[in-house]
């Protein structure tokens, strides 16, 4: 029986069940194989989730970069790390080596260190999906600096609130960047979050579209020069088991985004583990993760996981609707990709165009397909099933949250059975408890409730920067002694689980997290606008799109509204980005509430998915005569 490579659903639940029996010799085991240690941890594991305060492998010292990088330079220098893959398919595509990897990696992490740099410090990445996005996440690694990846589609106003929650003493971008036929000026919305951000002392920007930008004396320098004078080796910094590897931030349901931050060694460990076993990745295998490394997917799997284990990683900067539909499948084919992980939302958009984008293309290397960020609805499953894996590849449906910082649930390939709609299993050494409204954990199956996870896994997130209660508040203050997720899951008459959705103010659209506040915040800045509620309702591509309900303070004429919800969508780019968008806005004058003055979402999201039939109880309204009025303006 090996922990890896699990063969059968038989072995899967001896694995499983060893795993929970006991969890610290099964972590141990599996990082006694796999890694490189400078020194052995003294403890597997110390908890108390009532706190929560979760330590693996403490005692341990190790270099991340040691293990994805130099462990590989003796058997597979040579072998290709990273296939860059350019958003314009004419632009030849970079294949780089272990041995480049780690010679791009080391120089990068001198230009930090010759820029102040220390371990500890706060670095913000504001890049696209070009190769120095990779190697600046190792460079800060090497040296033990904290990375702060923000993806480059968020605005200037939400790249400076994430710059100052954490002090980033640095910020790596590029002159702009390439969106299929688009450009974007990423350093000029670096210069307008920068006004507003005290710590930031230097800016490193990479050249990528070659545009004419400024160039702040003294504050902004070209990385490239940078790294040709940087000398090619750099000693790895010793770290901690427990030190902080990286923050990333999540929306929540209120209040500002959290900087989740995730620690060395146990997210180490998990990833891999979890990649290996997931993907089954073999050698020379080519990997490919269409996610962008702005988010955890794409730390994860594109990044730490795949070159924890020698894999070869696709990065892509391009989008798939450029040139042509086609373009995911001619990358395939081109790269002779095996394995092949995108969102729900990626497959729905593509199945609503022509066929032959993807018929053309060979795509016989495939031989696992997976799902990530948001239910994959059933229709999408099998058009993703038929005609990509063409009813040969196991897809794996597989749930986690930047939290997790790794995978939780999904199948395991050849072994799990897989169903459309079910993420299926949890994975060895995920503890499961779906839990009532009352607190209690409901046993036994084809129950729903509550999705938590009863028991610490290495990947966890042990906190939110700079403030743990609101972590301890968030997370674990639910259901005593359990790590509650914010979404609520099935579990079937065989043990099956099946995802239902967010039972919180978060929303999903387009695989991205949106919580609703500070949405609404940004709305309410707009001097015309009194007062405002978001929610989801169900789009065929996006999975959600999002329905704002505006009270103005002045009820204007229709006229005078079409302008105003362009200039509603306009502060919602400005403050968040442009995925924060409102697809419908529907203005009113008042909106339901309960006596206590909190707004019943419930109601809205009825309305917003035309399902009016059953409103249930609205006596308790304090206003309830808004509701009809609202149900006769709904869009
Ligand atoms: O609601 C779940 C949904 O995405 C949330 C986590 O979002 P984020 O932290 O941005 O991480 C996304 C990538 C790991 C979850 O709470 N979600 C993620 N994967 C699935 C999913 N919902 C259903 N099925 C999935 N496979």
């Amino acid at each position: 029986m090996s922990n890896y490579h699990i063969k059968n659903l038989e072995e899967y639940f001896q694995v499983y069940r060893k795993s929970v029996r006991d969890p610290e010799s099964f972590w141990e085991e599996i990082a006694e194989e796999n890694f490189m240690w400078r020194k052995r941890w003294d403890k597997v594991l110390e908890y108390d989730l009532s706190k929560p305060e979760v330590s693996w492998y403490k005692g341990a010292k190790l270099n991340i970069t040691e293990n994805c990088i130099d462990r590989h330079l003796y058997t597979r220098g040579d072998k290709t790390a990273i296939i860059f893959e350019p958003n314009d398919p004419s632009e030849e595509a970079e294949h780089i080596s272990y041995k480049q990897l780690h010679e791009r990696v080391c120089r990068f992490a001198n230009v930090l260190k010759n820029h102040g740099i220390e371990k500890g410090d706060r670095v913000c990445i504001y890049l696209p999906m070009i190769p120095e996005l990779a190697v600046s996440l190792l460079a800060c690694a090497r040296i033990g600096a904290i990375h702060s990846v923000v993806f480059a589609g968020f605005s200037a106003t939400a790249l400076s609130t994430r710059i100052n929650d954490s002090d980033c003493k640095m910020v790596i971008t590029s002159d702009g960047s390439y969106r299929g036929n688009k450009t974007i000026d990423l350093k000029g919305i670096v210069d307008e979050a920068l006004e507003s951000c005290p710590s930031v002392q230097t800016v490193l920007v990479a050249k990528r579209i070659n545009s004419e930008i400024p160039m702040k004396t003294n504050r902004d320098k070209w990385l490239q020069p940078l790294l040709d004078e940087a000398y090619h080796d750099c000693e790895p910094v010793i770290m901690d088991a427990e030190d902080p590897l990286f923050i990333l931030y999540t929306s929540g349901s209120t209040g500002k985004p959290k900087g989740m931050v995730h620690t060395t060694a146990g997210y180490m460990v998990y990833t891999a583990y979890t990649f290996k076993n997931v993907f089954q990745y073999r050698e020379n295998d080519v990997f490919w993760c269409t996610a962008d490394i702005g988010w955890i997917t794409g730390h994860s799997y594109i990044v730490y996981g795949p070159l924890a284990n020698g894999a070869t990683t696709v990065m892509f900067e391009g989008v798939p609707s450029y040139p042509d539909f086609g373009r995911f499948w001619q990358v395939v084919e081109k790269h002779k990709v095996n394995q092949f992980y995108t969102a729900p939302t990626a497959i729905r958009a593509l199945a609503k165009e022509r066929l032959d984008f993807s018929e053309n293309y060979d795509l016989s290397s495939l031989k696992i397909l997976g799902s990530v960020g948001e239910p994959i609805n059933e229709e999408a499953w099998h058009w993703y099933n038929d005609n990509i894996g063409k009813k040969n590849c196991p897809i794996v449906d597989t749930w986690w949250q930047t939290e997790t910082g790794g995978i939780m649930i999904s199948p395991i390939p050849y072994s799990t059975p897989t169903i459309p709609t079910y993420a299926t299993l949890p994975l060895p050494g995920v503890q499961i408890a779906l839990m009532d409204e009352n607190g209690e954990e409901l046993k036994g199956n084809q129950v729903s409730g509550r999705l938590c996870i009863k028991f610490p896994w290495p990947a966890m997130a042990r906190t939110i920067w700079g403030n743990h209660e609101r972590y301890r508040e968030t997370y674990f203050s639910a259901f005593e002694n359990k790590y509650f997720t914010g979404d609520g899951a099935l579990r079937d008459s065989t043990g099956y689980y099946r995802i239902t959705g967010r039972v919180d103010d978060v929303i999903i659209v387009s695989g991205h997290n949106l919580g609703t506040a500070p949405i609404e915040d940004a709305i309410n800045e707009h001097p015309a606008v009194a007062e405002s509620a978001i929610v989801g309702f169900p789009h065929d591509v996006k999975g959600n799109a999002l329905y704002g309900f505006v009270i103005l303070k002045e009820i204007g004429e229709t006229r005078v509204h079409e302008n105003l919800r362009k200039e509603i969508n306009q502060i919602i780019t400005e403050h968040i980005g442009p995925i924060a968008k409102l697809d419908k806005i529907q203005f009113t004058t008042g909106l339901p509430k309960t006596r206590s003055g909190k707004i019943m979402r419930r109601i809205l999201r009825k309305i917003a998915e035309k399902d009016t039939n059953n409103m249930g109880d609205i006596s308790t309204l304090l206003n309830p005569e808004v509701v009809q009025e609202i149900m006769d303006g709904a869009i």
